[in-house]
């Protein structure tokens, strides 16, 4: 059977760094409460003239240089992404020129903060019919320009950066052993960004107004029904492979606050420090959350070859899932 093993890993967080002290000094918010509620004590923001493409790119010329893999070697790059320069080109289209990889077909994927999962989901079964044997897997965003710097119940949360897997063909027993997508568009009001322009639901281009596109959220309504969904779906991938969680090495949750990887973490039964939290330091940078995560603790040595490790994430949509990864 081909499975697909991670054979590189890479992310970039842009330089400038946005503290909670940085907010308290433009918005009613202080560090104290942010840290309180949700973990966060510093994002990064990309600089005017990085775009989502940028983030990815770099990224991604990492986990190449990790994998050992060239970039005119890969016949695939999917990037999660809900923040893509372009309505088109896709993000993936500006990568592949960026990269050279001239051999591969590139496409994006939308499915908020589980837009990782997802596009792994799609890389994974390109891998598994043999039509690919190389494929980039790249979550990247550019969060700070999705929300109202005037909202301090949204525009706290967020960061940008990016994070990229090179996935290669492996006929042992290591690789993504399953993934497990899940849908629900009925909870879409609780999470949600509207075209800039004024497209979509009571907006019309002729009023659109800059207001009208920024970031939407119900926090507390998320929250409670993110924490379920993201152990449902931990399970699930469990129960689906046969293992327990006694069998985990580390679990990479998406990262959108302290208090949700928590109460996974207690939902689950498992000990804190089987959780890998970067979340004080990035934010929720939304679909490159768990990239950036795997990169961080790959690059610390915290992943051997054969551990057993869990990604899941939940996002606007709803959208959640899971993988089980034999590293
Ligand atoms: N600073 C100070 N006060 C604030 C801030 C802030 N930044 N933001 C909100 N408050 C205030 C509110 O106005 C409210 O005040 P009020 O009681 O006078 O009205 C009070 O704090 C409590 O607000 P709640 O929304 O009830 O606070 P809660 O404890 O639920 O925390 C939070 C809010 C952090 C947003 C939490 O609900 C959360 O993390 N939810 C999940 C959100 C999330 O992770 N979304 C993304 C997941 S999917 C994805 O990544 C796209």
């Amino acid at each position: 059977m081909i499975r697909a093993r991670v054979a590189g890993t890479g992310s970039y967080i842009p330089e400038k760094v946005l503290t909670n002290l940085d907010l308290e000094k433009f918005l009613d918010t202080s560090d104290e409460w942010i840290v309180t509620r949700t973990g966060i004590r510093e994002r990064h923001i990309a600089a005017v003239d990085e775009n989502t493409s940028d983030l990815a790119s770099e990224a991604a010329r990492q986990a190449l240089q990790m994998a050992g893999v060239g970039a005119e070697e890969i016949d695939l790059i999917v990037v999660g992404t809900v923040t893509g320069e372009f309505n088109f080109p896709s993000t993936a289209c500006l990568v592949q020129k960026n990269l050279n990889a001239r051999r591969a077909f590139a496409f994006d994927v939308s499915a908020a903060c589980s837009g990782f999962l997802f596009a792994l989901s799609n890389a994974v079964n390109y891998h598994r019919s043999g039509a690919v044997k190389r494929s980039l897997v790249i979550g990247a965003e550019v969060m700070s320009r999705t929300v109202d710097w005037k909202d301090r119940n949204t525009c706290v949360l967020f960061g940008d950066g990016a994070g990229a897997l090179v996935l290669v063909n492996d006929e042992s027993e290591r690789g993504i052993l399953s993934t497990h997508l899940h849908t629900d568009g009925s909870f879409w009001e609780l999470l949600f960004q509207p075209r800039p322009s004024g497209w979509g639901p009571g907006a019309s281009a002729e009023h659109a107004t800059q207001e009208m596109g920024f970031l939407k959220m119900q926090g507390n309504e998320v929250f409670k029904v993110a924490v379920k969904l993201l152990s449902d779906v931990a399970l699930e991938a469990l129960a689906a492979n046969g293992l327990t969680r006694d069998e985990l090495k580390l679990i990479f949750p998406h990262q959108a606050n302290k208090r949700i990887l928590d109460a996974i973490g207690k939902r689950l039964g498992l000990s804190a420090d089987k959780i890998f939290v970067n979340v004080d330091r990035v934010a929720n940078t939304s679909s490159a959350s768990i990239p950036i995560a795997l990169d961080e603790a790959n690059r610390q040595g915290l992943l051997a070859p054969q551990d057993l490790i869990l990604i899941n994430a939940f996002g606007g949509g709803f959208t959640w899932g899971s993988a089980l990864i034999r590293w």
